[in-house]
């Protein structure tokens, strides 16, 4: 996976590494910032991703796709394609620009919309990244844990920048009997789920 990542897509991952750190340190606004993990978070959770049992690979929610890319390189790995999620039409549009360089728009599907009205619909989740606005990620956590299969992965970003406000989602699922649970610090801290 990571020793042959292909040279479109690695060139995008350092164009918007770039972008991403002028962005946090120029003031631009949040709305327009890519926010997007760190190098180091894109290759934990695409090894993860590779491990997750077959299942839905899905992301809530897709910026200019430079975690989807990390995460693509796992699809490729495993045989499998990735659904990703974003509302804004601007930063939907870098995203499908991102997919193209970087030549994996064939695995990526992206869905522009609110997220949450998509989970409902969808079953046999196999894997899932969360990196969303803080205040829905308890919604999205109740919204994706029933339709983990079993073995099936929830991965949940910003649980140590953000603990106080993810606390009670973490302590949620920390005390889920239908789940594994636990923080790791890398990156931002990134929960764990497995389901049971
Ligand atoms: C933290 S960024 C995602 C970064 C991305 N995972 C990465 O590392 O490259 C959060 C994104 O969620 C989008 N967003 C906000 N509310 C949303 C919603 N209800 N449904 C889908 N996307 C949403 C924002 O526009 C923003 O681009």
């Amino acid at each position: 996976m990571f020793h042959n990542i292909p040279p479109g897509m690695a060139r995008r991952m350092r164009d918007l590494e770039e972008i991403d750190a002028r962005d946090r340190d120029d003031g631009t606004p949040r709305l327009e910032r890519l926010r997007q993990v760190p190098p180091e978070t894109g290759r934990f959770i695409a090894l993860l991703a590779a491990a997750a049992p077959p299942g839905m690979v899905i992301e809530v929610w897709t910026s200019a796709g430079y975690s989807a890319m990390w995460l693509a390189l796992a699809c490729r790995e495993t045989g499998r394609s990735l659904a990703t999620f974003e509302v804004l039409p601007a930063k939907a549009a870098i995203a499908r620009e991102t997919f193209r360089l970087a030549g994996v728009d064939d695995i990526i599907t992206l869905v522009e919309g609110d997220a949450r009205e998509h989970l409902a619909a969808l079953d046999g989740i196999g894997y899932c990244f969360l990196d969303a606005e803080k205040e829905v990620y308890a919604a999205c956590y109740e919204l994706v844990v029933p339709r983990l299969v079993p073995g099936g992965l929830l991965i949940a970003d910003n649980a140590i920048n953000h603990y106080e406000t993810l606390k009670p989602m973490i302590d949620r699922a920390l005390a889920d009997e239908r789940v594994d649970a636990m923080v790791v610090p890398i990156g931002k801290g990134e929960l764990i789920c497995r389901k049971h």
